[in-house]
């Protein structure tokens, strides 16, 4: 669409009357149908996210060009939670040239990110409207270049694109920079992805691949599907030029894995010896958690960097090299992070520390005494660090990757573990992750399961190391 001021102002209003999403149809002077919020209600990230539906599934048509270029047809099957004269997907970047609502054109206007970046929207108004309860399959064709997209700390995320691919790493909020989407993990959903890509080049997403590669015309389309539940953060579409292999993991789980031919020998060599572990490390985890949760495993790891690695689910990436311990992390968030969800993104530490603490348990399980010195190293920063001003339970934004929500997060679990007992503790990870698999928690629900199990009083031990901004009793 042509994005004149007029249409700006117009869809602004549009969201300006946006009523809450809890209008009771029905009441007096409340008219039944009305414009889904535009916000998921997420503390850190409230343009992230929208109101009034809940997705099922996307399906992704992608297709990218060496210059950049990224086309897309998304088709997002919805139920309108809501009764619905409007709603809206988080698309920034991004040009949609047509929508279709259940097969036929739907009138839309895209709203640009605010002034700290954040954002974007497609505002989709339905006719007819949308019924509290029915099922839509919502389809958008756009298309742009994504480039290098920044996070709100500056770290590049999203659809990344380098010279000679792309790398696709979301977390918190930058599915948005290539596909539309409700960008929040409390709204999970299953995948398909074909993406088109020059003759040449692989691309790897989540889930398992779907038939052979097809190629025609210079370009070929590689097909994925991810049939467990997935929050869109952890959604990947990695393009590059991958060398494939492949591992058997306990019960036959198949381990994928797609090494980028550029590494240089030593990071290669780095590479092949942690991924060579994944079979082992998968049975580890098993064992202090339960089944690993999804139908495959495996890494991307791509030549270009952006800095970090992420646990894209049933495949994380990983930036340049994989290191053991970062792989052993990566996989932990499969069941902590990716089964188990946080509910907002000021939960992180749910995330960060129990990974962080499971790869101590794997190092101890190679090096004894391994989780002590670990332990021991958090407990001597001293009480003036500024390590120690970060609160677990709300971090803020700018600190969601900050080195105290991983490593004061997991030295609170060896806290707890220590003031609970071993027995109690392994208890606690099994249920963890067995009642909230495929959900979401808070930590006040992990604070209710520890005094559950272990029939002990635990509120001033949560509050001391995850509440407060100062050093906790060591
Ligand atoms: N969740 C990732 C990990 O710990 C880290 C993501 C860091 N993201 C960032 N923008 N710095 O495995
Ligand atoms: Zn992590």
């Amino acid at each position: 669409t042509v994005r004149t001021a007029a249409a700006l102002v117009a869809a602004a209003s549009l969201v300006a009357v946006a009523g809450p999403a809890s209008a009771a149809p029905g009441a007096p002077g409340t008219p039944r149908y009305t414009d889904g919020s535009t916000s998921g209600g997420d503390p850190y990230f409230p343009a992230a996210g929208n109101g009034g539906y809940d997705v099922q599934h996307y399906d992704l048509g992608l297709s990218w060009y060496a210059d950049g270029r990224l086309d897309g047809t998304a088709v997002v099957s919805l139920r309108a939670t809501q009764d619905l004269a409007s709603f809206s997907l988080d698309l920034r970047g991004l040009t949609a040239s047509s929508v279709l609502v259940d097969g036929k054109p739907a009138r839309f206007t895209q709203l640009p990110p605010g002034p700290d970046g954040r954002g974007g929207e497609l505002v989709v108004t339905v006719a007819p409207k949308l019924k509290a309860g029915t099922d839509h399959r919502v389809t958008v064709v756009y298309s742009g270049y994504p480039g290098q997209p920044l996070d709100n700390t500056g770290a590049q995320y999203g659809w990344v694109t380098f010279a000679d691919g792309v790398l696709v790493a979301n977390e918190a909020e930058g599915a948005p920079t290539w596909f539309p989407v409700n960008d929040v993990p409390t709204d999970k959903a299953t995948y398909d992805f074909r993406i088109t890509v020059p003759e040449g080049k692989t691309a790897i997403a989540n889930g398992e691949p779907v038939g052979a590669p097809v190629t025609s015309g210079g370009r070929t389309t590689w097909t994925w599907s991810a049939d467990d539940p997935m929050a869109s953060y952890l959604a990947t579409a990695s393009i590059g030029d991958y060398a494939a292999t492949t591992q058997t993991g306990p019960d036959g789980l198949p381990i994928l894995n797609y090494v980028e031919t550029g590494l240089s020998p030593s990071r290669a060599a780095t590479t092949a010896a942690s991924l060579a572990l994944q079979p082992q490390m998968i049975a580890f985890f098993e064992g202090l958690l339960g089944e690993y949760p999804f139908s495959s495993f495996g890494a991307i790891v791509d030549e270009d960097s952006v800095g970090y690695a992420l646990e894209t689910q049933t495949r994380p990436v990983y930036s340049g090299v994989a290191g053991q311990t970062t792989v052993a992390h990566e996989l932990a968030h499969q069941w902590v992070g990716n089964s188990v969800s946080p509910t907002t993104w000021a939960d992180i530490w749910l995330n960060e520390g129990f990974a962080t603490y499971l790869q101590w348990r794997w190092s101890e399980s190679r090096r004894a005494g391994y989780l002590a010195q670990q332990y021991a190293r958090v407990a001597a920063i001293p009480a003036g660090d500024e390590f120690w001003t970060v609160s677990l339970t709300d971090p803020g934004a700018e600190n969601l990757f900050a080195e105290a929500v991983y490593d004061r997060g997991a030295a609170f679990l060896v806290a707890l573990q220590r003031t609970i007992g071993d027995a109690a503790f392994g208890e606690l990870l099994r249920t963890w992750v067995r009642d909230n698999a495929n959900g979401n928690v808070t930590t006040a629900d992990l604070l209710a399961l520890a005094e559950e199990v272990s029939r002990q009083q635990l509120d001033d031990l949560f509050r001391d190391w995850l509440t407060e901004a100062d050093k906790p009793a060591v």
